[in-house]
């Protein structure tokens, strides 16, 4: 692979490579396009210093993705600084006091983070992006998926490509529109004119030199919301970006282009017609997002966990009944339901496991679990009496959005858990149930899963309501015993420091695996999926019953194995069984890291670690026996000097399949 140079003529722009009018392009051309498909992006038009309003939101939406930051910021007087980086923000702060920070003294501008998917994530392909006289910038989330034709175009009229990136043909188109036509001179309609020639999805954010006191923004699938504040205006992918200064916010239609300034926001359509937006006034505050005095985000969401519990659960038992929340599924739909699918990934994926085990006992109904990416692939058996249950913290991941697009077109009912209000799979879903974890900032998610697992029993309870396989007062003390786990959690919080000391102990390992039984299985998976996914620790979690046919080969002297013991008192066969699975593994050399219930005196000999948790019914165990294990994997990444919060190559919400 080739670089090539080429030498670019800028007027106008203090974009840095331009600046220096040379920009390498390795590869062979368009091929080797690179895309931001999660990103976090903030757009600003008020009175403060823009620089500071939109680094300060960036700083905030960094768990969107972190391979690259970039700001723009008009001056005012016809000039548009615009600087960018490879790799976290504090590369682009470092590079903002190396040049200097004079020509970002204006009071309108916007910002990117990136998380890269295809194409390196270096400098040249760090958003934003300008137009060749550097008047125009963009900056986007998404896809533009005709962007070969587009490039394609541009070329043909000798436009040189400074980057490998789909977004900068929106620049160039968007610079062509301003200039000429019925366009001319009009922004908000240079981008509509182009918008409507993208496919895709994508939200872009807009500015131009000639124009600086307005930021135009654009969205098709990809999130972004308005802020409105007293002389101030903000667009961003979430409301994190910009709580600190507003909670009145307005949650942007699909199709609509929002323009702001200084007094507000005007939406239209992609054709210029006014078009509604919902206006909405965020319920947390900027305390919720921050780190509260904890080390890391993740060690704070952990301690939320019994908050999120309850936040959840609120307001769902009403006059006797389990009550859901946009519950556009009336009981008769309910009751004609003959089999569910949970569609999800990830830990949302782990919740809808655990979940099967309750709903299939609770309602007698099948219910099968799947990987959202492999749901439509495989043509999965679906009718209108199946009901789909899309799980999804970020409710934006593509894989569990193309499940919810493939059960509707084949006539299924889907039911959206979400955790983020308004986002895309909640909308194209038949009903929603929000959890109310909170804004969850660590990328792998803690209360965000427990408020999973408990919205999932919500749902089987309601079904069993619906259908009567579950007596009213039944109904009423499962949910009852559900409501309770938010104090069991809180006494597991007090174990914290002792686990943490164990984190530690086990920081050297090269391997650890995960033992459970019935819904200590799905635990496994999840504790075995954290240590992965933070402490880049090779992990696996097994059916304690399957360690015979195969996994026990993997034990030798000294190996980690942490096993979930169920309740001895609850399903006693179980509690034996897997007795006799330590043993069999202590006997091999493990070293063994056992959670069981207090008091539970069989289990103590085979321990080498005893974490205990307190007593509550086997279904509802994974909502404690859980937390140990996202303490163990935080603290193990820890002290082998990994973030915790923002673990490599992986991203907090995933918007490609
Ligand atoms: C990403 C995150 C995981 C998360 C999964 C599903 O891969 O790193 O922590 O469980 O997405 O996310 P969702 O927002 O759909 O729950």
């Amino acid at each position: 692979m080739t670089a090539r140079t080429f030498r670019l003529v800028y007027t106008n722009c203090r974009c840095d490579l331009r600046k220096r009018g040379e920009v390498a392009l390795s590869g062979d051309g368009p091929g080797l396009v690179t895309l931001c498909l999660v990103c976090g992006i903030v757009g600003y038009v008020g009175h403060r210093s823009a620089l500071d309003v939109v680094l300060d939101g960036l700083r905030r939406l960094e768990y969107r993705g972190y391979d690259s930051a970039g700001v723009a910021v008009l001056d005012g007087d016809g000039g548009l600084a615009v600087e960018r980086k490879a790799g976290r923000l504090t590369n682009l702060e470092a590079r903002l006091d190396e040049v200097g920070r004079d020509a970002f003294t204006g009071t309108a501008g916007m910002g990117h983070t990136r998380w890269a998917t295809h194409g390196a994530p270096i400098d040249r392909n760090s958003h934003p992006h300008c137009d060749v006289t550097g008047r125009v910038a963009v900056v986007h989330n998404g896809i533009i998926e005709n962007f070969a034709a587009l490039r394609a175009e541009l070329e043909a009229v000798g436009v040189e490509m400074a980057s490998d990136t789909d977004t900068e043909t929106t620049a160039h188109l968007i610079a062509r529109a301003y200039d000429e036509g019925d366009t001319k001179g009009d922004l908000e309609a240079s981008v509509r004119t182009v918008v409507r020639r993208l496919e895709g999805a994508f939200t872009l954010v807009v500015t131009h030199a000639d124009h600086p006191d307005v930021v135009v923004a654009a969205r098709r699938s990809s999130p972004l919301v308005v802020g409105v504040g007293e002389g101030e205006t903000f667009v961003a992918s979430d409301v994190s970006a910009f709580i600190e200064h507003t909670r009145e916010a307005v949650e942007l239609g699909q199709d609509q282009v929002v323009v702001i300034d200084r007094d507000g926001y005007r939406v239209t359509d992609f054709d210029g017609a006014d078009a509604q937006a919902k206006p909405f006034t965020v319920n947390w505050d900027l305390s919720a997002a921050e780190k509260g005095g904890h080390e890391y985000f993740m060690l704070k969401e952990i301690e939320e966990q019994p908050e999120a519990l309850a936040n959840t659960l609120r307001g769902h038992f009403r006059d006797g009944r389990v009550v859901l929340d946009e519950q556009r599924l009336s009981d008769q739909d309910l009751r004609d339901v003959d089999k569910v699918f949970v569609v999800a990934c990830g830990s949302a994926y782990h919740s809808g496991l655990v979940a099967k085990y309750a709903i299939e006992h609770w309602t007698r109904l099948p219910v099968e679990v799947e990987l959202a990416s492999e749901f439509r692939y495989r043509d999965p058996v679906l009718d209108r009496d199946t009901l789909v249950v899309a799980v999804s913290q970020s409710g934006e991941t593509a894989d569990t959005l193309e499940a919810v697009r493939h059960a509707r077109s084949q006539k299924a009912r889907v039911l959206a858990v979400c955790n983020t209000n308004g986002a895309q799979i909640p909308r194209e879903s038949d009903a929603v149930l929000y959890t109310h974890a909170g804004p969850e900032i660590g990328v792998a998610s803690t209360k965000a899963f427990l408020a999973q697992i408990a919205a999932n029993y919500l749902v089987g309870l309601a079904l069993a309501q619906a259908r009567g396989t579950k007596y009213p007062d039944e109904v009423a003390q499962e949910f009852h015993q559900l409501e309770a786990m938010a104090d069991a959690v809180q006494k597991v919080l007090g174990t914290i420091d002792q686990v943490r000391a164990l984190g530690r102990e086990l920081a050297d390992s090269k391997a650890v695996l995960f033992l459970g039984r019935h819904v200590g299985y799905p635990v496994a998976l999840e504790g075995a999926l954290k240590l992965k996914e933070l402490a880049y620790m090779h992990a696996e979690g097994f059916a304690a019953g399957e360690l015979k046919h195969g996994p026990i080969a993997l034990i030798e002297e000294g190996l980690p194995v942490v096993v979930i013991m169920p309740s001895p008192k609850g399903r006693a066969v179980l509690h034996s069984k897997l007795v006799s699975n330590i043993s069999e593994i202590q006997a091999r050399g493990a070293r063994t890291i056992v959670i069981a219930e207090e008091g539970d005196e069989t289990v103590r000999p085979f321990a080498d670690h005893l974490i205990e948790i307190p007593a509550v019914p086997t279904l509802l165990q994974p909502l404690i026996s859980t937390v140990p294990l996202q303490v163990l994997a935080a603290e193990i990444a820890r002290s082998r000097g990994y973030d915790v919060d923002k673990p490599r190559n992986l991203a907090k919400s995933v918007t490609v399949e």
